[in-house]
């Protein structure tokens, strides 16, 4: 598909007003996105696993207004207006006006809110952005009538082939306006595993937008847990905008590029076969490289925290002394994401509870798992 194939069909409907609402999840990258070049395309692709407890659950209402060429909207976050949002969504809109010709024909009043604490370190952005990119392409679903658009899914007589053809349509356009809001929203809408990115060994993958990961994944990684140790509350030091624009001419930029490429063919055998510890190799070395890809870039920067390097040692410890499968990454802060298969639930909280809640900031983590995705609410 190419972008053109996003650019809505003339509007037969008229809706005056109504609603929408969509949950949808954070992601965790495995092979990570870091750089990027217009309009908002990675250089590298990147896998990531869908998480299932944190989201933003998004209710879009539309009223609308007269065309005068301009956006209106205002956004609450657990019910509390927020104008300081207004900059990045007015962004948004602008990068996608021209496959939501609607946007400016309508008021908007967006409510959201987070299952995780605003102020804990962790990105909203891509469970945001794919909760509003997701409202957004239903409202423009519902202004297409049935018979124009091969796009979209309806509760028509369509045949179910037919159906899951549309349904197809709809993830990869909300997947691809999320995309233009934060790269790393567009893994968001489906799971367990979705890849963002070409990559010549994953038929279907594309700069464009996710898609659910097409191959064999192993019963080890089918219920993989998430712990995120809340390590720095505060507000990102560095935006991922200014951190991905930091790897045009950086000195190792295409070779890390080529690294995430071949890590991703690497991780489609590993993850057929199982292979859990060959698994921790890519995972801890891609977060490490991100990390190095910070500290060698000009003007140079360190996200993680004295506790962040406190906690990868204790795992690397606890690792050796009793073989247990679990691994950390990292996204672009100083949170550590602990990652394990569900068989070790009890045993990994418990070191968790013992060794580690005292590098968290006021002992907070937050206990996830790979999840399926976002869904209409
Ligand atoms: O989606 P952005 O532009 O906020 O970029 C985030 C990139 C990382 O989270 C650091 C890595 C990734 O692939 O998610």
């Amino acid at each position: 598909m190419i972008a053109q194939d996003f650019i809505s069909k003339p509007f037969s409907k008229h809706i005056s007003s109504g609603s929408t609402t969509w949950s949808s999840p954070s992601n965790i990258a495995l092979v990570k996105y870091w750089g990027k070049r217009e309009p908002q395309l990675p250089e590298n692709p990147s896998i990531s696993f869908t998480l299932r407890n944190c989201k933003t659950i998004t209710t879009l209402r539309y009223s609308e207004k007269k065309n005068d060429g301009n956006f209106s909207f205002e956004i609450f976050l657990d019910g509390e207006k927020k104008d300081d949002f207004k900059h990045k969504i007015e962004t948004f809109f602008n990068r996608i006006k021209a496959y939501a010709p609607f946007l400016e024909h309508y008021h908007f009043t967006i409510e959201t809110k987070n299952t995780f604490p605003h102020s804990s370190g962790i990105a909203s952005s891509a469970s945001g952005m794919s909760a509003l990119a997701l409202c957004l392409v239903d409202l423009e679903k519902e202004l297409l009538q049935l018979n124009d658009m091969e796009g979209f899914s309806a509760n028509g007589d369509l045949s179910s082939d037919k159906k899951s053809l549309l349904d197809d349509y709809f993830l990869k356009k909300a997947s691809f306006l999320a995309r233009l809001g934060s790269g790393s929203a567009c893994r968001s809408l489906q799971g367990p595993l979705v890849v963002w990115g070409h990559h010549d060994e994953i038929e279907g993958s594309t700069d464009l937008f996710g898609v659910s990961y097409p191959f064999e994944v192993h019963k080890h990684f089918r219920d993989y847990q998430d712990v995120i140790l809340l390590v720095d509350k505060g507000e990102k030091q560095v935006s991922s905008t200014i951190g991905h624009n930091l790897m045009h001419g950086h000195p190792f930029a295409q070779e890390r590029f080529k690294q995430a490429n071949r890590n991703i063919s690497n991780l489609k055998t590993i993850l057929k076969e199982g292979n859990v510890d060959a698994f921790i190799n890519i995972v801890e070395s891609e977060a490490l490289t991100l990390h190095a890809m910070m500290m060698t870039s000009q003007p140079y920067f360190i996200l993680m925290k004295p506790n962040t390097l406190k906690i990868i040692n204790s795992i690397w410890d606890f690792r050796k002394k009793t073989g247990s499968k679990l691994c950390f990454t990292l996204d672009a802060g100083a949170n550590v994401h602990v990652l394990f298969p569900g068989n070790e639930t009890q045993k990994v909280l418990d070191f968790i509870n013992n060794e580690l809640v005292v590098y968290c900031e006021n002992g907070n983590y937050i206990c996830d798992q790979i999840g399926i995705g976002a869904k209409k609410i």
